[in-house]
């Protein structure tokens, strides 16, 4: 099987660091062109833009904020002239315990981030996508949307699951337009999202929960994102594939 992304242009959210970047590298290296979207880590983005080649290219966001969104979406849009597919990355998981006084504030950052922000990228690929009547989006959620999370991830864990039943929604209405989605939903993988709880538990703890003998890393993520990227695998629009070392099977 090869996987041809020559010609293609990909966004991919949460790009600078973490399991983005590993997409992006992955993907760069089947021929895609990448749009690296970063919130704060500029020079990180322009390294991994430069390990790439393909003539991608970094952009800036906040994805808390709706206008921004939007302008990434179209930024990418004038510098690329089209895109291809879009791999919504980004995300953010705030420890937040009941007894927070800043609860509700961190509910709706969290929402912003990881929901809100990947229905309103997706609306905007959907609408681009339709005018080309192909495209594919690819939306990182995690373990937690289904399995649930502790009880300081309230709100992570409601986001991811938010993302799931927004995937399905758009594979079902969405498929006759040229236009497929998936979600691929991790469990712990070794990023810096991951990194305060893997220290304050150790390997070895979360290893106990994974029936492999290493933790998982982003680079065992990116080769699915890559083949769903590829249309080899349209007809499993809808679906989500997991990628946590059987830690959580349903
Ligand atoms: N690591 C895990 O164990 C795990 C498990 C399940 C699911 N996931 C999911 O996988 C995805 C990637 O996670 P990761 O572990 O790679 O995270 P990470 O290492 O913390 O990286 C997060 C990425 O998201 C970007 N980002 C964060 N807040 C943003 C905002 N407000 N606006 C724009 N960009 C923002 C960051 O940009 P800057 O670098 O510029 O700040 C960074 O590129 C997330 O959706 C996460 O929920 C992770």
């Amino acid at each position: 099987m090869k996987i041809d992304l020559q010609k293609k242009n990909i966004l991919v959210t949460g790009s600078s660091r973490g399991i983005g970047a590993a997409i992006s590298k992955e993907l760069g290296k089947s021929g895609a062109r990448i749009a690296i979207h970063y919130k704060r880590e500029r020079q990180s983005a322009e390294e991994i833009a430069k390990i790439i080649g393909n003539n991608s290219k970094v952009f800036k966001a906040n994805l808390q904020d709706p206008d921004q969104c939007e302008l990434l979406f179209k930024s990418v849009l004038k510098e690329f002239g089209h895109i291809d597919a879009i791999v919504n990355n980004a995300g953010t998981a705030i420890l937040s315990p009941l007894n927070n006084e800043n609860w509700v504030k961190e509910w709706d950052k969290t929402m912003s981030i990881n929901l809100r922000a990947v229905g309103i990228l997706c609306k905007l690929a959907i609408q681009h996508f339709k005018t080309r009547k192909s495209g594919r989006i690819i939306n990182i959620a995690s373990r937690a949307a289904f399995r649930g999370d502790t009880a300081e991830y309230l709100a992570y864990a409601a986001s991811k699951a938010g993302v799931v039943s927004l995937s399905k929604s758009i594979a079902r209405a969405f498929g006759k337009d040229g236009i497929t989605c998936f979600v691929v939903a991790p469990g712990w993988v070794k990023t810096d999202m991951a990194n305060e709880s893997i220290q304050e538990y150790g390997d070895e703890y979360i290893l106990q929960g994974n029936s492999l003998d290493r933790l998982t890393e982003p680079e065992d993520i990116a080769p699915i994102v890559t083949l769903l990227a590829s249309g080899l695998a349209d007809h499993a629009t809808g679906t989500t594939i997991d990628i946590n070392a059987a830690s959580y099977v349903h």
